[in-house]
């Protein structure tokens, strides 16, 4: 059965068509149903367009605390997305911190949100921003791409899929993005075929959940 998914996105989408290039040639049994972006003139948008997919541009705006525009913002994205019938939301290049209320929204009865991310390094090596410069201004050999499922503190949810890749003979931030994007638009389909139709079993270390595909 196809998984209807929401993509959430801010910038160039490169991992969106990724993604609906998967869901093209069935490789990935998904049904995109809508992309949300923060920002209405992103790239994502256009390229959704192009595609005949739904867009969804819900900007961003300033209250008086970050943590009340966050949950402001997240209704917002709520009241568009879940008419829609979504099972997983999947973020492909989402820029902004998501609220607890997201979360719950899509938690399952086996403990873990049904919203996936991918992100720019091997967790937990380099969580936040530019996970790829850190690498690289970091001195690492390595760099990596981690997918994992969404909790309220960032970049630490169950990782459901990794890779890594040698940046010892890059010479540039730009080098190492290049090589990571390449790695990250073949793995995100691939770790969503199976994540996507729940194809995991999940265990509990502590009080940290691991997913591990059957
Ligand atoms: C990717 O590097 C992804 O890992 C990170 O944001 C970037 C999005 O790129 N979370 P794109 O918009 O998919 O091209």
């Amino acid at each position: 059965m196809k998984t209807p998914i929401v993509v959430m996105a801010s910038g160039s989408g490169t991992n969106f068509e990724a993604i609906a290039d998967a869901v093209r040639s069935g490789r990935l049994d998904a049904e995109i149903l809508a992309v949300m972006s923060d920002r209405p003139d992103s790239a994502v948008l256009e390229k959704a367009a192009r595609r005949g997919i739904r867009g969804l541009s819900i900007p961003f705006e300033k209250a008086a605390n970050i943590e009340d525009a966050r949950s402001l913002h997240d209704e917002r994205i709520l009241s568009a997305v879940l008419p829609l019938g979504p099972r997983f939301l999947v973020m492909a290049g989402y820029m902004r911190i998501v609220s607890r209320r997201l979360i719950e929204a899509f938690r399952s009865e086996n403990g873990y949100a049904r919203i996936v991310n991918i992100h720019p390094s091997l967790l937990p090596a380099f969580p936040g921003i530019g996970g790829y410069s850190q690498a690289f201004r970091y001195g690492a050999k390595v760099a990596g791409v981690s997918v994992h499922l969404v909790e309220e503190e960032v970049d630490v949810g169950p990782i459901c899929g990794q890779e890594s890749f040698s940046i010892a003979g890059c010479r540039s931030e730009s080098e190492v993005e290049e090589l990571g994007k390449k790695i990250e638009h073949r793995l995100y389909p691939e770790v969503l075929s199976w994540v996507l139709p729940e194809k995991f079993e999940v265990t509990k270390n502590r009080r940290r959940l691991c997913v591990r595909p059957h």
